[in-house]
């Protein structure tokens, strides 16, 4: 039988990772995080200080990354990675390196390889109108500003960070000008992605809205 291919895009805290989570366990699925790996280059540089601006910098940290998904969980060079690429520093500074070219080059690489061996549901920016632009099924997540703001606020809130919902909201409008405006593969919806607002809809009613459109 032919791989499936599911891409979930759309701004940031729209819901994609959850949902996406949730359909590949009830399809039976591999799930590919790619904001993750974006994110996962981002930690390197700035554990190793390197300047997010230095384009050439951050390039060559991301060629000397490996990342692999076991599991549903995100590999750098071999170590799990998990809480430390979700912190408000990471965020604050990953839609700056997603925009280089180069560094999407690389990771855009790693998606595709894994869509060619394996059924596979992956969440981004850029899966439906670039990655995979003949993918199976495409979704693009959509939801208010506030909305997505006071989502990621619980999430943060409930690991235990001292965060702001005001400044959460505006980092996220920030990084949403950032992805849609940069040149190579921004966010954008496909034009063929049904589009699903999560705004006041419980999970179970965005899964159950999304699997009612697929079938195999
Ligand atoms: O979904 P997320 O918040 O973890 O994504 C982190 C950043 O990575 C976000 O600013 C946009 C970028 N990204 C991207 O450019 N392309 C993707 N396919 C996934 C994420």
């Amino acid at each position: 039988m032919k791989n499936l291919v599911i891409a979930v895009d759309g701004p940031a805290g729209a819901g994609k990772s959850t949902i996406a989570k949730l359909i590949a366990e009830k399809l039976n699925i591999n799930y590919i995080d790619t904001g993750a790996m974006y994110r996962a280059i981002t930690y390197k540089c700035l554990q190793n200080n390197i300047d997010i601006n230095n384009e050439e910098e951050v390039i060559k940290i991301a060629k000397d990354c490996e990342i692999d998904f076991k599991d549903n969980n995100i590999y750098l060079n071999g170590e799990i990675l998990k809480d430390e690429i979700r912190t408000m520093e990471v965020s604050n500074n990953v839609s700056n390196v997603a925009k280089i070219k180069e560094v999407r080059y690389l990771m855009v690489d790693v998606q595709r390889n894994i869509g060619k061996i394996n059924s596979v549901i992956l969440d981004g920016r850029d899966i439906g109108s670039y990655v995979f632009p003949n993918a199976d099924y495409k979704f693009f997540l959509v939801a208010t500003p506030e909305e997505r703001g006071k989502r990621r606020y619980k999430e943060l809130v409930n690991k235990g960070y001292d965060v702001n919902l005001e400044e959460i909201i505006n980092d996220i409008i920030k990084r949403d000008e950032i992805d849609s405006n940069r040149e190579f593969a921004p966010l954008v919806k496909a034009d063929d992605a049904i589009e699903i607002d999560t705004t006041g809809k419980s999970i179970n009613e965005v899964v159950q809205s999304v699997l009612s459109k697929i079938n195999i």
